[in-house]
């Protein structure tokens, strides 16, 4: 790949100079994944490495929240995000002010927080989750009745697989929700044999259509354990790019959607980011207490 060969050489030796370490989530693009990329994995996985690296900066190749998350963990290192306005649609459906109004509405009912959100609305909830540990979380709470927000489809996800009552909000991710169920059929017409994995962000008839589920780590595990011949990863279109490269055997058949923010971060920008130590995180520290012990009681679990 000559054309990033520049930035590659550029951002490894900046890493080296300025004991920095990149966390990339799996939905990055595959010369960030494979050539500066020091850990990669889902969101819990960054949320736990975040929590144990020694380096003195953190670039977080990925989303806001996912930044926020490792400077909540690491208060006292440098996190940097390449790009502020790599948002999330899930982040913007809720504030802290409705979490507020939704215990209000519901006394009693433990918050139970994606970690798709900001400092500020994990800073009202009890306790954390991501979609690799959803379920665990919400059923290690001992109660009859959660407040699971803000994802409408993962909450709706996780109630068909437990006794727990789950509330929730109307939040979608603006990647998965456009899956449909026809899509699932349409790709097993055309492809026969297929094995159709979705993100529990998907919509639950999709889920229901598909053959598994599961956080982007998880569905990783599931094709270089099982190798299925051919797959369908029903979620952002570099998770298949990226996982393809240790499993030359399994072919990937690619509906996929792309997710704007995750774009936003461009080996152009984590070399800015590293040399001009930008956009730094900062929590108000009126919040931060509180949010952080939101994410260390998932991290518990
Ligand atoms: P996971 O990697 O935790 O499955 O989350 C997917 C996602 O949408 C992150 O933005
Ligand atoms: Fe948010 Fe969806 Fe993009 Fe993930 S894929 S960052 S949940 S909009």
């Amino acid at each position: 790949w000559p054309v990033f060969a520049d930035d590659i050489d550029a951002i490894l030796t900046l890493k080296r100079q300025r004991n920095a370490v990149i966390l990339a989530h799996n939905y990055q693009t595959p010369e960030i994944y494979h050539c500066v990329a020091d850990l990669v994995g889902d969101s819990l996985a960054l949320a736990r490495l975040a929590q144990t690296t020694e380096a003195d900066i953190i670039v977080l190749a990925g989303v806001h929240f996912m930044a926020e998350t490792a400077k909540l963990l690491n208060p006292e290192k440098t996190v940097l995000i390449p790009d502020q306005e790599a948002g999330c649609s899930l982040a913007e459906s809720i504030t802290a002010e409705d979490v507020r109004g939704l215990r209000a509405l519901h006394p009693g009912a433990p918050v139970v927080t994606y970690v798709n959100t900001s400092a500020a609305v994990k800073a009202e909830s009890d306790i954390c989750c991501t979609s690799g540990n959803a379920r665990k979380v919400v059923e290690s709470l001992g109660v009859k009745r959660v407040i699971m927000i803000p994802d409408e489809f993962l909450a709706r996800n996780i109630a068909a697989e437990t006794d727990v009552e789950i509330i929730t909000w109307k939040g979608r991710c603006e990647v998965h929700e456009r899956f449909t169920a026809a899509d699932v059929r349409d790709v097993r017409e055309a492809h026969p044999g297929v094995i159709v994995l979705a993100h529990p962000e998907c919509p639950p008839e999709v889920v229901k259509e598909a053959d598994f589920s599961g956080s982007t780590a998880v569905m990783s595990d599931f094709i270089s354990s099982r190798k299925p011949p051919r797959v369908a990863l029903l979620t952002e279109c570099s998770m298949s790019d990226n996982i393809a490269v240790g499993n030359p055997e399994v072919e990937f058949v690619r509906p996929c959607n792309l997710c704007p923010h995750m774009k936003r971060i461009t080996l152009k920008n984590i070399r800015q980011a590293l040399e001009h130590n930008r956009h730094e995180v900062t929590i108000d520290p009126a919040i931060a207490g509180k949010a952080r012990r939101a994410v260390e009681r998932m991290l518990a679990i």
